[in-house]
């Protein structure tokens, strides 16, 4: 997906992602992401989700990243906020209260922008990508972020043959490829009616062909104690 297309859907307001509410996975699931709420967390690929609005509130400090410089715009205004922003580097740095949004390009991130964070909540980020920018952004994120992020990760399934992503269908065995050598828990799996019209004229959605959407939670391996120096009897 080019950035021209995003930037298209912007400018046009062709937000049919954007939620004026709170997410309900968000507020269902978050708990169980194990993170304490003063901590860090990355909100990638972030529009204008009043999510971040929620993740702030419970204490977060929340750094979105996103491209469009109108997301982050309305982001701060339908927030009664007036950021401060400043350029920095390939992004513009826009704050306000405990959220920041760098407007620019997720893969321009470096490791330095990335350190603190403890935790990453993906909602409409995965999903938004083809499979080869998915890999991309996997590694991407692996590569940048502090060990032991936890994340929160929502992704839909549905028949891909019948119609086009974005949204895109991530199978259960991608994200197990994707964010392997982590605890990969599945939380949730329900059939959701939220796809875009397109999916419903494409036969998408009933029971037959259902669009579900899973939550996930991902987070380090645990370590086992070693049990090495038992002796055999
Ligand atoms: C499907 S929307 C989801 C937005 C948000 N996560 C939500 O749930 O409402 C995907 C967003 O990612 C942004 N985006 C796409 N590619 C990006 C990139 N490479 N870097 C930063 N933002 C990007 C788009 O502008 C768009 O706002």
């Amino acid at each position: 997906m080019h950035s021209d297309f995003w930037l298209e859907r912007w400018r046009t307001h062709q937000l049919g992602w954007h939620r004026d509410e709170v997410n309900p996975a968000l507020v269902r699931h978050w708990p169980s992401v194990g993170l304490d709420p003063a901590s860090k967390v990355l909100v990638p690929l972030c529009g204008k989700t009043r999510d971040m609005a929620w993740l702030a509130h419970a204490g977060h400090e929340v750094l979105g990243c996103e491209l469009s410089a109108i997301a982050a715009r309305e982001f701060f205004s339908e927030s009664n906020l007036v950021p401060d922003s400043r350029r920095e580097g390939r992004f513009v740095r826009h704050r306000g209260g405990s959220v920041t949004i760098l407007e620019g390009d997720l893969f321009d991130l470096d490791q330095s922008t990335l350190a603190g964070i403890q935790g990453v909540y993906d909602r409409g980020a995965l999903v938004a990508l083809p499979p080869d920018m998915r890999r991309r952004y996997a590694a991407v994120l692996a590569r940048l972020l502090p060990p032991g992020v936890r994340t929160l990760l929502l992704t839909l399934e549905y028949d891909q043959s019948r119609v086009a992503g974005p949204p895109f269908s991530v199978p259960e065995a991608e994200v197990h490829e994707l964010y392997g050598g982590q605890e990969i828990g599945k939380l949730f799996t329900e059939d959701t009616t939220e796809a875009p019209p397109r999916f419903a004229e494409a036969g998408l959605g009933g029971p037959s062909s259902p669009v579900r959407q899973k939550v996930w939670r991902i987070v380090p391996k645990r370590r086992h104690g070693c049990s090495c120096s038992r002796t055999r009897s």
